[in-house]
This record gives C-alpha cells, sequence and structure tokens, in this order.
C-alpha cells in the first residue's frame, strides 16, 4: 500500500442515494466521496457484519461529515514475459488505483434520546422520521447532564485487508481535530431556527458546541475508542444495535485553536 491520503466530505444533499441499491448502483448525481464511503461500509457493515444494505444509509448521512481515507494500489494488468534464454520480451504492466479503505463520520446535534439500558434497536428505514430530530432534554448519564449538545463519531470502517496499520487511528485524529479546529460549524443560527425549534426560551438555553463528543461504540472496540481518549459512560449502559452490543462513550476536547490532539 502506498501512503494513504485522507478526503473529508462536508454535509451535503443526498436525495439522490437509493438505500436499496449497492453503492455501484447509484446515480451520478451522489458525491463520489461519499459513494467511497459507502463502498467500504458495504464491504464492513453490510457483507462482513450482516447488516441489512437499506439500513446501513440514514437520514443523519446528509447532515454529518464524512472521511474517507484512500490507499493507492499498484496492480499488475499484464505480466512480464521472458523468452527461453530468460531475456525480457516484454515489460510487466500495471495500473495504480486510489481505492477507498476506511472511513468515519461526525454527527452534528441533535440527537434522539440516549438508548435505553438493555434494550434492543433495529433500524427500519420505513419508520424514520424525515430531517434531524427535534431538540430535547435527554436522561442524564455519567458524562452527559442530558443537555449540552454533543457531536458524535460513529461507522467508523477499514477493509479487513488493511486493518492493524493505524487507518482507523488516522481517521479517529482527522474527525476529532477537524472538530475541534472547527467548533462553531454546527452551531444553530438563531436567525433561521428560531428560538422555539432550537428548545431556549432565553438566549443562554441556545445549543452551543463546547467540545462534547460521543461514539456508540460496538462492545469489542471498545478499547480502541479508549486508546482514542474515549471514556466508558457507565450511565448509558449496554444496548443492541443491528443485533450487536453496543456501549457509549465520551470524550471532551478542549475547544482552543491549534492545540494538540
Ligand atoms: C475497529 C476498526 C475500525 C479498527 O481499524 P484499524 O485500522 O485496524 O485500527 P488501527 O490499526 O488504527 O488501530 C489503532 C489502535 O486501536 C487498537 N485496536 C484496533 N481495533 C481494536 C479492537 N477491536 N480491540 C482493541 N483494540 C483495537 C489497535 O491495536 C491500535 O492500537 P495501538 O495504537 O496501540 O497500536 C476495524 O477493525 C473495523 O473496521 N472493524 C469492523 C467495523 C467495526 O467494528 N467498527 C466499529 C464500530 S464502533
Amino acid at each position: 500500500m502506498g501512503t494513504p491520503f485522507i478526503q473529508l466530505l462536508r454535509p451535503t444533499n443526498l436525495d439522490e442515494y437509493d438505500r436499496d441499491r449497492r453503492p455501484s448502483e447509484q446515480s451520478g448525481d451522489v458525491p463520489k466521496t461519499f459513494l467511497d464511503a459507502m463502498e467500504v461500509r458495504e464491504q464492513v457493515f453490510v457483507i462482513e457484519q450482516n447488516v441489512p444494505l437499506a439500513n446501513e444509509f440514514d437520514s443523519d448521512d446528509a447532515r454529518s461529515c464524512h472521511w474517507v481515507v484512500y490507499a493507492s494500489i499498484n496492480t499488475t494488468t499484464e505480466p512480464e514475459v521472458k523468452d527461453a534464454e530468460g531475456n525480457i520480451v516484454k515489460r510487466k504492466r500495471s495500473v495504480t488505483r486510489s481505492t477507498p479503505i476506511g472511513t468515519i463520520r461526525l454527527v452534528p446535534f441533535p440527537h434522539p434520546p440516549h438508548p435505553e439500558p438493555g434494550s434492543v434497536f433495529t433500524f427500519n428505514a420505513e419508520e424514520e422520521p424525515a430531517g434531524p430530530p427535534p431538540y430535547i432534554t435527554d436522561r442524564p448519564t455519567t458524562f452527559h447532564d442530558g443537555k449540552e449538545p454533543y457531536v458524535k463519531l460513529g461507522r467508523i470502517a477499514v477493509v479487513k485487508e488493511f486493518r492493524g496499520a493505524g487507518v482507523a487511528r488516522m481517521l479517529a485524529h482527522a474527525a476529532l481535530t477537524w472538530a475541534q479546529e472547527n467548533p462553531t460549524f454546527f452551531n444553530p443560527s438563531v436567525t433561521t431556527l428560531g428560538m422555539e425549534n432550537l428548545g431556549a426560551k432565553k438566549l443562554e438555553d441556545i445549543p452551543v458546541w463546547k467540545g462534547l463528543v460521543c461514539v456508540h461504540a460496538q462492545e469489542s472496540v471498545e478499547k480502541a475508542w479508549e486508546k482514542w481518549g474515549f471514556e466508558l459512560d457507565e450511565g448509558m449502559g449496554t444496548w443492541e444495535e443491528e443485533g450487536i452490543k453496543h456501549v457509549g462513550m465520551f470524550r471532551r476536547l478542549p475547544i482552543v485553536s491549534n492545540a494538540a490532539i
């Protein structure tokens, strides 16, 4: 694998994405970087972890930032040919292609309520409400008071053959650094939405992101998120999503420009 590089896709219109089709069968109007992210998610979550294809895309995708890591992969198209004496009569031909190998997304607030401990959650595209969830007061947990706006990292996936080489670390670092350097990006505009839609009665109630980041981590990956600075939120408990046990974890980023992560 050549030196991997990373691409960011900011929130974008995905109205043309058809959840029932594979990424390779989507309309040309869907941004290429998103198709690449979905190609990785298809390989990892749909094929490897048996999540139904239609459940892999959700309404959070359009309002999220997505990062995709690409590797330059060299493939031999025509092998070298030698004559009986061992002299090369035809040189090897190869092509180098940028292949998507990893992805992560960052979902802005507001979010649906924290899952109830012990609950079992299966995504149902038909029941999914249109647009983002309303601003609510959630149940307090160990690290979340139920009110503070938080962003959520998720859908981290690395293609099997490229695991163990630091690709997920690179993705988590890229998303956390970007969030830290763009702290006001997701703050809502009171002028556009109005106080009532923001669940605010007074100016101090207007949601402002102060650096809180959440993950709903597959239990088997909890230790990796710990390495990236997240702490298990005992109060959130455990629950099941698409048949996989999950835990809640939080990290607080100091919001200072150019701060090291
Ligand atoms: C989890 C996953 C994204 C890790 O990708 P990766 O590129 O292999 O991870 P990295 O090589 O960047 O690993 C970074 C660190 O996390 C550790 N780590 C990675 N996966 C781990 C796991 N499942 N359990 C414990 N530690 C893990 C690595 O040992 C490494 O530690 P180090 O920095 O001390 O060397 C990848 O295994 C994957 O796609 N799994 C299937 C999808 C999935 O489960 N996603 C998680 C949803 S919450």
